[in-house]
This record gives C-alpha cells, sequence and structure tokens, in this order.
C-alpha cells in the first residue's frame, strides 16, 4: 500500500512539475486553399500542451537570403493566418516553424521547409447527385474554389469489406466535375472521395507538395429504386365537409433504402389553384391529410441517395354524388373571396365526373346557375379553408332548366299476376333522360271501363296493383314526372286470372302438404312391410269390416257358419305326434291359425297354402297377411276338403279363430 501511494505522489508531482514546461506543437502545416495566386495562406498545427496562457508566434525564414520574412502572432488557436502583401513571393522555398510561450519558457517546432505556392489543399469534394442505373453509378461533385479540373481519388467498399480505389482527373471546363464509376448491380456500396489540385508552376513539379483534400463524408450507395410506393388508404368522412384520408404505403426493399429513403407527395386538393400543389415531404411511411368532398389528386416519389423511383398518382375520387340537394350541409357562404371555391361539372348519368371540370374563386352558384346547358343534369361544389383545412359547405347536383323526362320507364313488366291483384314493375328512368329531377312516377289502370290512378315516389321501381276484377283485362301506362311534366307513357297490358282457376298459393301449399303426406305414409308402410320393421305381432283389433268379403256384404250374419276353412295341422314330418310336446299341443289344440306367408312362392317345401280353397273364405285384410304369431316349433298348414262337425268358428281376443279337435292324418300328406 506504502508503496503504491509512494508512486501515485510521484506522478502527481512529475505531471504538476511537467505542466509548467514548455512542450512544442507540431509542425505547422501550412496551404492554401485554392491555386488563385491572390488566395492568402493558412498554417494549422497541433498544440500538444493544452496549458493556458501559450503564446504562439509562426516564423517564416528565408534560407536563401538568410533572413525572416516574418513573423505572426498567433489569436486564433492552433492556426495562423498569413497574408500574401506581407509574405512577398510564395514561390521560393521557405522554413516555417512554431514558437510556444509558456511563462518565461519558450520551444520550437520542428521546421518544415515548403514551397508556399505549391501547398494548395482542396475542401473535400461535396457529392453533388448520384444517379445510379443498374452497373453504372454517375457522380456529380462540386468544382473547388478555383473552378479548377483536379485530381480525384474515389474509394468504395460493399459494407464491411475492403476498400477498393481508383483516380481521376477532371477538366477545367465544365461547371460541375463528374464521374462514371462502375458497380456491381443491386449491390449496397459505401463511397468517399478526396481531392488535389493539379499545380501549373514548374516549382511544384515535386509531386511531394501536392496535398490530398480531406476525405468526404461516407456515402451508402443503395441501388435504385424501381418501382413506385403503392399508396393505400383509408378515409373517413367527417361529416362536416371533410375527409381524414390516411395514406400508407411500404418502403422499397433493403437495397433499395440503404442510406434511407424520402417521400415527395403532392396534392392536388383545391379545385380553384389547378397548378398549385401542396408539397410534403416525409421519411414515413404514412401521411394523414384532410381533404374536400370533390376530388383530389395525389402523387407520390420516393427518393433515396442514387435517384427516384417513378411516379404514383392515385385518385381520390369525389364522395357518392347526391341526387338531391342536401340541405343538411350547414356552412352560409354568401360571399365569394379568395378562400372559397366554386367547382361545378356536367353530370350526365348522375355518377361519372368528367374530364373538364370547371371552378372559379370569384363565383357562387347564382353566378353560374343559368350558364350551364339546360336540362342536362350539372353538380356543384362550393369548398372553403377553415382551420386552414378544406371542407366541402355545399354539394348539390342542379339544371339550370328542367324539362319532362324525354322516355319512359323501361322494361315495363306485370308478375304475379292473381285474379285481383299484380305486380307492376319498372327500370327507373336514366339521369341522363330525366332532364330534370324526377319527382314520382305516375300510374293508370285502364280497363273494365274505368281508369284508376296512382302516384309512386321517384325511388320506387314497383307497385302492387290491387283491387281488380278476375279474367280482365287492362292496360297500365306510367311515366315519369318532374317539375316540368310527365314524359311518355310506357305502356303494358294484361289479363287477370279468372276466380275458379285462381287456387291462392296458401291453398296450392296446403294441397301439395296433403299429397306429399299421403305418399309418403303409403311408402313407409310399404317399405316397413317388405323390410319386417314392425314388430311381428297381430294387431290386437281388427275391424269386423275388414273381415267382410266384398261380394258378400250382405250375408255377414253367415260369417259364422263356414263353408270352406282352413284346417290349420300341426304337421311334424319328421316327429310323430307323440313326440310333440304339450305345450306345443295345447297350443295347437287351442288355436287354429290362419297364417299366410308373404313369401309363400319360395315356400314350397314347408307349408302349403292354397288360396284357391278361400275363395269363397273371408280372411283378414290383406294387411294382416304376413304377421304371424311367434311358435316354438315351425308347423305346418294344409287344407282339408273335409268339413269337420267339430270345428266351430270363435272369435277371441279380436282375432279370428277355428278351434277343432287335431286329428293328425298323416296318410293325407
Ligand atoms: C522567470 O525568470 C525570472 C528571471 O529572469 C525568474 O526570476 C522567475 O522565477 C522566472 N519565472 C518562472 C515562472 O520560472
Ligand atoms: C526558437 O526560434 C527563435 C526564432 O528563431 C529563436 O530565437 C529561439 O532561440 C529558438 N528557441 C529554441 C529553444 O530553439
Ligand atoms: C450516366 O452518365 C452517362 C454519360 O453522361 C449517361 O449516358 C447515363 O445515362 C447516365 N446514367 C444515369 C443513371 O444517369
Ligand atoms: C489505393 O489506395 C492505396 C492505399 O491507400 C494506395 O497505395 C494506392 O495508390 C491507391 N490507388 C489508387 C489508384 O489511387
Ligand atoms: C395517420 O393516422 C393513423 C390512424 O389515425 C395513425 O396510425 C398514423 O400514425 C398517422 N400517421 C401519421 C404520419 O401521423
Ligand atoms: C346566411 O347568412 C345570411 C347573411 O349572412 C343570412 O341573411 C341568412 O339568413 C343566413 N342563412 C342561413 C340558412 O343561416
Ligand atoms: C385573400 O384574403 C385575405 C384576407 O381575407 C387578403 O388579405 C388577401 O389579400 C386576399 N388575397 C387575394 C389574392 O385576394
Ligand atoms: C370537422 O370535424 C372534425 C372532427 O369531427 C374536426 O377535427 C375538423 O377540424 C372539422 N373540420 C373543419 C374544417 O371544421
Ligand atoms: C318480368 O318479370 C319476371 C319476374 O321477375 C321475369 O321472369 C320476366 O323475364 C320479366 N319479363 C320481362 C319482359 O322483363
Ligand atoms: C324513397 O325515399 C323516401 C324518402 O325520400 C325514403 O323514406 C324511402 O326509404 C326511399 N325508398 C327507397 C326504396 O329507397
Ligand atoms: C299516359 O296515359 C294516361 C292514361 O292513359 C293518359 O291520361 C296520359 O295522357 C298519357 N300521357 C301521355 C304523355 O301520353
Amino acid at each position: 500500500m506504502r508503496m503504491r501511494a509512494a508512486v501515485l505522489v510521484l506522478v502527481v508531482f512529475v505531471s504538476l512539475t511537467e505542466a509548467a514546461r514548455c512542450v512544442p506543437t507540431s509542425s505547422p502545416h501550412c496551404y492554401k486553399s485554392s491555386t488563385k495566386p491572390s488566395e492568402d495562406f493558412i498554417c494549422e498545427w497541433d498544440e500538444r500542451n493544452p496549458e493556458k496562457g501559450q503564446k504562439h508566434t509562426l516564423h517564416i525564414w528565408d534560407p536563401e537570403k538568410n533572413s525572416f520574412r516574418m513573423h505572426v502572432e498567433c489569436t486564433k488557436p492552433a492556426q495562423a493566418d498569413i497574408f500574401l502583401e506581407d509574405l512577398g513571393t510564395p514561390l521560393r522555398k521557405t522554413d516555417i516553424w512554431v514558437q510556444t510561450q509558456v511563462g518565461n519558457l519558450t520551444c520550437n517546432s520542428t521546421k518544415t521547409s515548403v514551397i508556399l505556392e505549391c501547398m494548395v489543399k482542396y475542401s473535400k469534394p461535396c457529392i453533388i447527385s448520384m444517379k445510379r442505373s443498374a452497373g453504372i453509378l454517375n457522380l456529380t461533385l462540386d468544382k473547388p474554389k478555383d473552378n479548377r479540373g483536379a485530381i480525384y481519388e474515389i474509394r468504395w467498399r460493399e459494407r464491411d469489406s475492403e476498400w477498393q480505389n481508383k483516380t481521376f482527373e477532371t477538366k477545367d471546363s465544365t461547371t460541375e466535375d463528374f464521374h462514371m464509376l462502375h458497380l456491381q448491380d443491386r449491390t449496397v456500396y459505401q463511397i468517399q472521395l478526396r481531392r488535389q489540385a493539379k499545380l501549373h508552376a514548374h516549382q511544384c513539379k515535386d509531386s511531394l507538395h501536392a496535398l490530398w483534400s480531406d476525405w468526404s463524408q461516407t456515402l451508402d450507395v443503395p441501388s435504385e429504386i424501381r418501382h413506385a410506393p403503392v399508396i393505400r388508404r383509408k378515409e373517413k368522412d367527417l361529416k362536416n365537409g371533410s375527409r381524414e384520408i390516411n395514406l400508407f404505403w411500404d418502403a422499397p426493399p433493403h437495397e433499395e433504402s440503404a442510406g434511407g429513403v424520402k417521400y415527395i407527395l403532392k396534392f392536388w386538393d383545391w379545385p380553384c389553384e389547378k397548378n398549385k400543389r401542396k408539397k410534403r415531404k416525409t421519411k414515413d411511411q404514412s401521411y394523414n391529410t384532410t381533404i374536400a368532398y370533390s376530388e383530389v389528386k395525389i402523387s407520390i416519389v420516393a427518393f433515396n441517395n442514387v435517384g427516384h423511383s417513378p411516379r404514383q398518382h392515385i385518385v381520390i375520387p369525389a364522395v357518392k354524388h347526391l341526387n338531391y340537394c342536401n340541405s343538411d350541409m350547414h356552412l352560409n357562404i354568401t360571399k365569394a373571396d379568395n378562400k372559397t371555391c366554386l367547382e361545378w361539372y356536367k353530370l350526365e348519368d348522375g355518377e361519372t365526373r368528367p374530364e373538364t371540370v370547371q371552378s372559379s374563386g370569384k363565383k357562387l352558384i347564382k353566378d353560374i346557375k343559368n350558364e350551364v346547358e339546360n336540362y342536362v343534369r350539372h353538380y356543384y361544389f362550393l369548398h372553403t379553408i377553415r382551420n386552414k383545412q378544406y371542407q366541402t359547405a355545399i354539394m348539390c347536383p342542379f339544371y339550370s332548366k328542367e324539362r319532362a323526362p324525354n322516355h319512359g320507364p323501361a322494361n315495363v313488366n306485370i308478375s304475379d299476376i292473381t285474379h285481383e291483384s299484380a305486380v307492376l314493375s319498372w327500370l327507373s328512368i336514366p339521369v341522363a333522360a330525366q332532364q330534370g329531377f324526377l319527382q314520382h312516377y305516375w300510374i293508370w289502370i285502364s280497363g273494365q271501363g274505368n281508369t284508376k290512378f296512382h302516384q309512386v315516389p321517384a325511388n320506387q321501381s314497383s307497385f302492387l296493383i290491387k283491387e281488380l276484377h278476375p279474367g280482365a283485362s287492362y292496360t297500365v301506362s306510367i311515366s315519369g314526372r318532374t317539375k316540368a311534366g310527365n314524359g311518355p307513357n310506357s305502356t303494358v297490358n294484361f289479363e287477370t286470372h279468372s276466380k275458379e282457376m285462381g287456387l291462392s298459393w296458401q291453398d296450392q301449399t296446403i294441397l301439395i302438404v296433403c299429397v306429399v303426406a299421403l305418399l309418403c305414409t303409403v311408402i313407409c308402410s310399404v317399405a316397413a312391410r317388405r323390410l319386417k320393421l314392425l314388430p311381428e305381432v297381430p294387431i290386437p283389433v281388427i275391424d269386423a269390416a275388414e273381415f267382410r268379403c266384398p261380394e258378400e256384404q250382405d250375408q255377414r250374419p253367415k260369417l259364422e257358419e263356414v263353408h270352406e276353412f282352413i284346417l290349420l295341422l300341426r304337421q311334424d314330418l319328421s316327429k310323430r305326434r307323440e313326440n310333440v310336446t304339450p305345450e306345443q299341443s295345447t297350443l295347437l289344440q287351442d288355436f287354429g291359425l290362419v297364417v299366410f306367408e308373404e313369401e309363400d312362392e319360395e315356400d314350397g317345401e314347408g307349408g302349403v297354402t292354397d288360396f284357391s280353397s278361400m275363395k269363397s273364405c273371408c280372411y283378414p285384410n290383406p294387411s294382416y297377411r304376413g304377421q304371424m304369431l311367434q311358435l316354438p316349433e315351425p308347423f305346418h298348414m294344409t287344407d282339408s276338403t273335409s268339413r269337420d262337425s267339430e270345428t266351430e268358428p270363435t272369435y277371441r281376443d279380436g282375432l279370428f279363430f277355428e278351434t277343432r279337435v287335431l286329428e293328425c292324418d298323416i296318410t293325407s300328406l
């Protein structure tokens, strides 16, 4: 610790003692800034001792004459001016040094030995413009002060790589220096330049005397911008005659935007000064402004260090043209002054703004209303400037004179005819044919010896004609009407439906629904039977009528005396009767069932069902066919031609049964 403190004290002591010493400056650097013979010189040096109260004196010594040419007391820091009239001829070799005085100590810098006339140092070059196209960069540079040609050194590199350099000379006769540099296309570079004078005095042939200027600032060289920015926009109607417009666009690709891009927008937004346009510069990729209601043209150009993009124009169309004058717009302007602008044009079809638009800052609508073509729709805007914003005070369509439309509505059509009504429809009369503000359509319906009249608003294009007579023919005439009267009629004839034919659509709907429901029922029942979707259980209640023979309706009471019947036998070919289980036999003895199989054709071997034997019999409604009782064992049916006195028909549980004592006659099979 002690050791360190001692060293510190020593250092402070040494620096304190040194501060009092005289430290010489660097050797002076003397030059003039152009080759003009009348130019004065400047000498510069570095002060190596930042002590206050130093005095510097520049000594210029003539070694030929062995005498001082001059002494210059320096007033500016690190610099002295040498005036030509004090110096005499600058073409001789001179020795120059700086004497420094601190308190009563003096010291001298090293000497420099120069011919002052040869010491020309130009200002650093300034790039006036760069233009790049493909691989060529055109550079325009300012001339040095003496307007002479110079020797330039240019160096360039891709970012973070080695400089490449070359020198070139320019001529005396031009007003700007120019150089064409070959570069690789679509690559970003940095460049710098410096220059030196071309010396003409023979004493200066020694190139050691030529001084380079400082390097110019490093400049980024992007490649040229090939495409104009594409403006997108958002628009908001502020409802007070102004629109807020947000314009935005994308920056060019990286290699085009190196070194920065700026955009210049021009607005043609005040129609009364067509050639004056607002110009706005921005580095942002968006611009917001307020415009009035009429059309505004905008152009944009993107600039970078080496040029600019093509110009992009956009047109912001006027707000939708009104069909009628809108009285909500509130500004009351009674005098044309230099803050108003009246803009007007023909609007023949009610929509399309024409190429030629007239405008005047000295007129109001009353001044032009009678000047424009009669019977043709025109449109005007009256703009003002409020709070430095453009605003539309009023906009309206107008006619100098109106007259009746020159034709009637087109495509007049009758549809939806019933026995008492029909719908009349038409295409509205185009603005160009209206010749005035269309107020109404007038409709006459003639038929049955009288004419009815209706008036409908001009913005409608259909009308329901009611209270017509069935089966009658009518003529409809329709014409458009302006303030000046009615235009020609468009006429259509039609006939109402007669009442009988006239099933109303409700009736038709109900009918269709009924038919569909019926069809569904039929289809479903058939399908259910086909697919045996229903459980194979007999329907418990059978209407007696179902069993009726169509030809024996009046013999119903005889039904119970069955003349021909079906014997249901339990036939088990493989087993003898004794093998029949008690339950089965009971079942079979209790009920002799009439069972009809649907697929009887396929049933050749199993049971035999002979329908011919049932001709005179009443059998259940066919819809019950195919339903069968589930029996534990298959059984076979056979018919018997012999009448069995022991058979007695019964109704039980709503089913028709024949119960009999079953005599199984094996030989009958
Ligand atoms: C300047 O010189 C005088 C004698 O010439 C001497 O007395 C004085 O101390 C010197 N001053 C400094 C600051 O060295
Ligand atoms: C510095 O130059 C001046 C002028 O020539 C001279 O008088 C002086 O002795 C020189 N001083 C030193 C320390 O060389
Ligand atoms: C560069 O200069 C040459 C010669 O003046 C000219 O032909 C060329 O069109 C220029 N290129 C650009 C991009 O300005
Ligand atoms: C390029 O720069 C190098 C290093 O500064 C230099 O030696 C050379 O002379 C320069 N070449 C040209 C053509 O100026
Ligand atoms: C323009 O307005 C939009 C939305 O109002 C905003 O996001 C944008 O920053 C504005 N641009 C400028 C340049 O003020
Ligand atoms: C418009 O201003 C005039 C005079 O400045 C006035 O006579 C007129 O009543 C005003 N109209 C409306 C609608 O405010
Ligand atoms: C425009 O109006 C302002 C004040 O209303 C006036 O000072 C100016 O002279 C006018 N300019 C022209 C060109 O009439
Ligand atoms: C229109 O209204 C908006 C806000 O609603 C306001 O910012 C703007 O200044 C108004 N413009 C004029 C010209 O009064
Ligand atoms: C009339 O209107 C009906 C229904 O809109 C349409 O089908 C028919 O083509 C129209 N007839 C004419 C002549 O326009
Ligand atoms: C027609 O105009 C009236 C008022 O002028 C409006 O109430 C109505 O909605 C418009 N009808 C149609 C179909 O545009
Ligand atoms: C249009 O038809 C109605 C009724 O038929 C008739 O009164 C009117 O005069 C006709 N209008 C024209 C311009 O023919």
